[in-house]
């Protein structure tokens, strides 16, 4: 069984995407040659696990330049990217962690595994990002910290959040997962909170397979992640090794002096992300350009509803939700999700994928009811945003991984598919 040996084939990803006549389905993360031979050559170096790699610092490195500022500490995930920057928060089981209606469940999942305890607080529909009056009205003495997401790429309004953080003086951790490149009034996410975390996973704009990271402002809390990371125990960025201590009469040797475990990044996956970043700004850009004309066309098409960046800020489209408004249920004498699955079905036939990526709202989902708290969601303006819109061009289909000729017919036929759909159904 074992004795034929298999050779590894060397496939071009330039040569698997060069017929660009038809949307490409799974092409993303983009793998140039240089990004398969860093990975080859992280392989062949045999440092695939462990502190300190340099592999693990270049990446780290880059992300610092990109950024233009921080410290960053590599995970294994966005979740742990959460999780660890909650535990250096000092957040303890039974504490209130404050989260957002609408995000991946990963954000309150984060809370949950250290023990502490999410509060559900409504999003503004118009951005799909938590609603800061909202989350004013939530406070109370139980909260200690806030978890704010920037949602499919939209920066959260920092500066609401930012005055409520003021009065009640909490940590914020962002969940920058989906907002990789985005900017708020000039700034980076990655530098608008106590710590940003963000996630690497393939969809992700910075896409490293699976793999993450944390940012923040200060050194000490940035050491505490990395110490959290691996095991609790204290670990040098560089340099790293151990010596046996005496203490007491007897010797100390890696001892660990906080909770922690291995949330650590893969190192072939740094490898994989360090390309990754080369390239990020510009297929930004990229997807910028083509959703500025769906912004535009949009201002005629009825009834579509589409977040838009706050002024100053950037939008980097992560995911794009399109909303139908309550006004198309009285124009077409339907109920909202028949013309949602409608409308679906009509974007699929014209090779429109779309998605409901995550439903109901968190509070809603059977795994979570637990922790919805008084409010009866189901008659929330939070819950309307969310059961009458849906994702186009997701996960297996990202706009961002499309030729940009590709993704504007896309996006046109968009267009046309909606102006149909209400054109017909009167
Ligand atoms: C908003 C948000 N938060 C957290 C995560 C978790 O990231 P990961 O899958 O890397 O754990 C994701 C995506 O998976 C996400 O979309």
């Amino acid at each position: 069984m074992f004795s034929e040996r298999s050779t590894v084939e060397h496939i071009s990803i330039s040569e698997q995407n060069s017929d660009q006549q038809v949307p490409a389905l799974n092409t993303w993360p983009r793998l140039n040659d240089d990004a398969i031979e860093r990975v080859i050559s992280c392989l062949k170096s045999r440092q695939l696990s462990g502190s300190g790699l340099d592999i693990i610092n270049e990446f780290e490195a880059s992300v610092e330049r990109w950024l233009g500022g921080g410290h960053v500490v590599s995970t294994n995930s966005g979740t742990s990217a959460l999780m660890v920057a909650l535990l250096a928060l000092g957040i303890k089981p039974g504490d209130t962690v404050i989260c957002p209606a609408y995000t991946w469940c990963a954000t309150p999942h984060a809370a949950l595994l250290i023990g502490a305890k999410p509060k559900f607080v409504a999003i503004d529909p118009a951005t799909y990002n938590i609603c800061p009056n909202a989350l004013r009205q939530a406070m109370s003495s139980d909260v200690k910290a806030i978890m704010v997401v920037h949602m499919h790429g939209m920066c959260c309004d920092m500066d609401a959040i930012s005055e409520v953080v003021r009065e009640f003086s909490v940590p914020v951790v962002g969940d920058c997962a989906q907002a990789h490149g985005a900017r708020y009034k000039g700034r980076e996410v990655g530098l608008l909170s106590d710590v940003d975390c963000f996630s690497m996973q393939k969809s992700k704009h910075l896409s490293a397979g699976d793999g993450g990271y944390c940012v923040t402002k200060d050194p000490k809390l940035a050491q505490k992640i990395r110490d959290i990371c691996n095991f609790g125990v204290e670990t040098p960025k560089t340099n790293y090794r151990f010596d046996d201590v005496l203490r007491d009469g007897y010797e100390v040797f890696r001892e660990c002096d906080q909770i922690g475990g291995m949330f650590r990044l893969n190192p072939l996956c740094a490898a994989l992300a360090i390309d990754q970043l080369q390239e990020l700004d510009s297929h930004i850009a990229g997807v910028q350009s083509v959703m500025n004309d769906l912004l535009t066309m949009a201002d005629d098409l009825p009834f579509f509803k589409i977040s838009r960046p706050i002024s100053g800020s950037t939008h980097v489209w992560h995911k794009i939700r399109v909303g139908i408004s309550e006004d198309a249920v009285a124009f077409t004498g339907l109920p909202m999700a028949e013309i949602r699955r409608q409308l679906r079905a009509a974007l699929a036939e014209s090779g429109i994928p779309t998605t409901l990526w995550t439903a109901p709202i968190l509070p809603l989902q059977t795994g979570l009811a637990e922790w919805s708290g008084q409010t009866d969601w189901t008659v929330t303006p939070t819950h309307f945003a969310i059961e009458s819109s849906f994702m186009v061009f997701d996960e297996n289909f990202p706009l961002i991984a499309q030729d940009k000729d590709i993704a504007r017919q896309q996006v046109a036929m968009l267009v046309s598919v909606w102006k149909q759909y209400f054109s017909e159904t009167a």
